[in-house]
């Protein structure tokens, strides 16, 4: 063991990783989309999960005033819309139409849920704590889906370059995709 730089150390331990999507709506404009790394499960009764999202963005102000959002678990077949998600801020750009997002309706709210996804959560924001530059909510979920195809992959954010993985696309310090069997 020896001290190391933060960054390198977080580096060589967080991936590959799952990915998220976080779906939240403003009162008066279209649903928005995040994709997120830091997100777990964290109570089994009732469900919850938590999402960590930075003070910076879109979503933040969104996920502050709507209590409600869906977190979707994207389908490789997501693999561009979701580098676009976390590209992009939906400041700036309505992502679900620009990006061709596949959504359908929802049973709790108005906000869709991804009909590509390979999972979906219905969720309510029960608490939430800053975490430094953060925000984590956590929300409980009401309502879960998932896709009819079972052989569907999930996507995931996997290490540059490693052939144990099949890169389905990449962009900076990103790559995402599945692992090969
Ligand atoms: C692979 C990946 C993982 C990310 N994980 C997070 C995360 O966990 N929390 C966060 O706040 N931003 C995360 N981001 C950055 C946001 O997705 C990005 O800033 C996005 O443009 C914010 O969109 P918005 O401004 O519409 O909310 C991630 C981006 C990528 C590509």
């Amino acid at each position: 063991m020896r001290h190391s730089n933060y960054a390198d150390v977080v580096k060589r331990i967080s991936r590959p990783s799952g990915l998220a999507l976080a779906v939240s709506k403003p009162k008066d404009g279209p649903a928005n989309i995040i994709t997120l790394g830091w997100f777990m499960r964290t109570s089994i009764k009732p469900p919850m999960f938590a999402i960590s999202v930075g003070l910076t963005r879109h979503s933040h102000e969104i996920l502050s005033e709507n209590r409600n959002f869906v977190l979707a678990i994207p389908s490789v077949t997501m693999a561009e819309q979701t580098m676009q998600c976390g590209l992009e801020s939906g400041r700036n750009v309505d992502k679900i139409t620009e990006f061709g997002i596949k959504t359908q309706h929802s049973t709790l709210t108005d906000i869709p849920i991804l009909a590509d996804a390979v999972a979906n959560f219905e969720c309510k924001t029960i608490t939430q704590v800053r975490s430094g530059d953060h925000t984590i909510f956590v929300g409980e979920v009401k309502y879960s889906w998932q896709h009819d195809d079972e052989n569907l992959e999930q996507l995931l954010s996997i290490p540059i370059n490693d052939d144990r993985f099949n890169e389905l696309i990449k962009k900076g310090s990103y790559a995402f995709g599945f692992i090969r069997d």
